[in-house]
């Protein structure tokens, strides 16, 4: 039996703290920024990632944001040629974000030539009058040329994030950017329901009475995604995911496994021998805590082994597998089956979950509020 604390590590989370602008929904740590913090970030990360483990080779690579795509190509390449001499290029999946705003040719192909081999990019709609309103930079005719550039770049594995749910998108209009998103041809499409984050304008204008919620119109647009991703020939994987077969995003499947990966940058988590670290959210003081010879490490939080399984389980019913029994008890050291058999039962009683022989996963229904069934499973 193997405890997620004795596993090796295997993924990596590099954190760009950078957005032209800030989103009107968007509560991810990042500021608008100088050129001149910028370069600093980047000597400061490159230091950080020369403190990992010598012998460590990530199997999956992950640079969020923030929007990464900011940095400019000097930049890109400093960090690109501290990773080869650090032995962490070579992943056989490397996942760069990009604003569909932020991208060249040869930004794209340098990316690609130093082994990144897939680009998330944040569409969110393809709705000009929308893009406006959620304060997003880039414009629906960028989406279509930076889709091109990326094509053209050499990359065979895209994922376009979409939102829906959005203040004043009727079902027409997600149709309408659904059907556009999916004739792109992309490998992977995320498709997230808007999250009213505190201290957000969007927040602010919800608070103000500015518009309203519409539970009936966000299931009918669930419905319509689920629908149409299926007939594109996508599967769901999880809630908001969807992939071509065999192109599920491993780094993402690794979190919601609960397996350990490495975090660096402003903000970042890591979680490596059964402990969660996570770096100040300040890249002034990240900065100058790295230049010092210091750690960045805001807080670390050790969680006794079954409050740690309960957090896997209510993470890895996110995916639509939901926890095989086996797996479950390799990760965590725990039976699904013993604790948590009263939560089980009650969810298959609700409708929300199915149990089988083998597992035990969320319904469709159950999909819906694996927020609220993943609470259940908290210790
Ligand atoms: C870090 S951003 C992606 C890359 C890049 N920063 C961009 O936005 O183009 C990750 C994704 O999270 C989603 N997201 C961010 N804030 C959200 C919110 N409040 N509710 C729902 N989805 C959100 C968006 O789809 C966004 O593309
Ligand atoms: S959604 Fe992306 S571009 Fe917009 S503020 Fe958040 S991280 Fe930046």
């Amino acid at each position: 039996m193997v405890e997620s604390g004795a596993e090796p590590v295997t993924s990596l989370y590099v954190h760009v703290p950078f957005c032209a602008q800030k989103c009107a929904y968007c509560a991810f740590y990042s500021e608008a920024s100088s050129g001149e913090l910028m370069g600093r970030y980047v000597r400061a990360l490159i230091e950080e990632l020369g403190r990992l483990a010598a012998d460590f080779r990530p199997q999956t690579v992950f640079f969020g944001g923030g929007t990464p795509t900011l940095l400019n190509l000097r930049q890109w390449e400093q960090i690109l040629n501290a990773m080869a001499r650090l032995g962490l290029l070579g992943a056989p999946e490397w996942t760069v974000e990009c604003n569909p705003a932020t991208l060249s040719l040869d930004k794209a192909r340098l990316l690609r030539s130093a082994g990144v081999n897939r680009v998330s990019m944040g569409v969110q709609s393809l709705d000009q009058g929308l893009l406006e309103r959620l304060g997003r930079i880039h414009s629906r005719a960028m989406v279509f040329k930076s889709f091109d550039i990326l094509r053209q770049a050499g990359f065979e594995n895209l994922n376009l994030d979409l939102m829906l749910a959005i203040p004043g998108q009727t079902l027409a209009v997600w149709r309408q950017t659904l059907a556009e998103a999916i004739a792109l041809g992309s490998e992977h499409l995320s498709a997230y329901e808007i999250i009213y984050e505190e201290d957000t304008p969007l927040y602010a204008q919800l608070q103000a009475g500015q518009f309203d919620v519409d539970e009936d119109l966000a299931c009918a647009m669930h419905e319509e995604l689920v629908e149409r991703a299926a007939a594109a020939g996508f599967e769901r994987y999880e809630i908001a995911n969807f992939a071509r077969p065999s192109l599920a995003c491993q780094h993402n499947v690794n979190y919601w496994r609960a397996g350990p990966f490495y975090g660096v940058g402003p903000s970042a988590t890591s979680y490596v021998r059964g402990a969660r670290t996570k770096n100040w959210s300040n890249t002034q003081l990240y900065c100058e805590l790295i230049e010092a010879g210091r750690g960045a490490a805001e807080s670390r939080e050790e969680l006794v082994p079954l409050a740690r399984a309960g957090e896997a389980a209510a993470f890895g019913l996110r995916m639509v597998a939901g926890w095989p029994f086996d797996e479950f008890r390799c990760r965590t050291g725990q039976d699904l089956r013993g604790e948590w058999a009263a939560d089980i039962s009650r969810l298959v009683e609700q409708g929300w979950g199915r149990l089988s022989p083998d597992r035990f996963q969320l319904t469709r229904a159950g999909l819906r509020f694996a927020d609220a069934a993943g609470q259940m499973f908290l210790r």
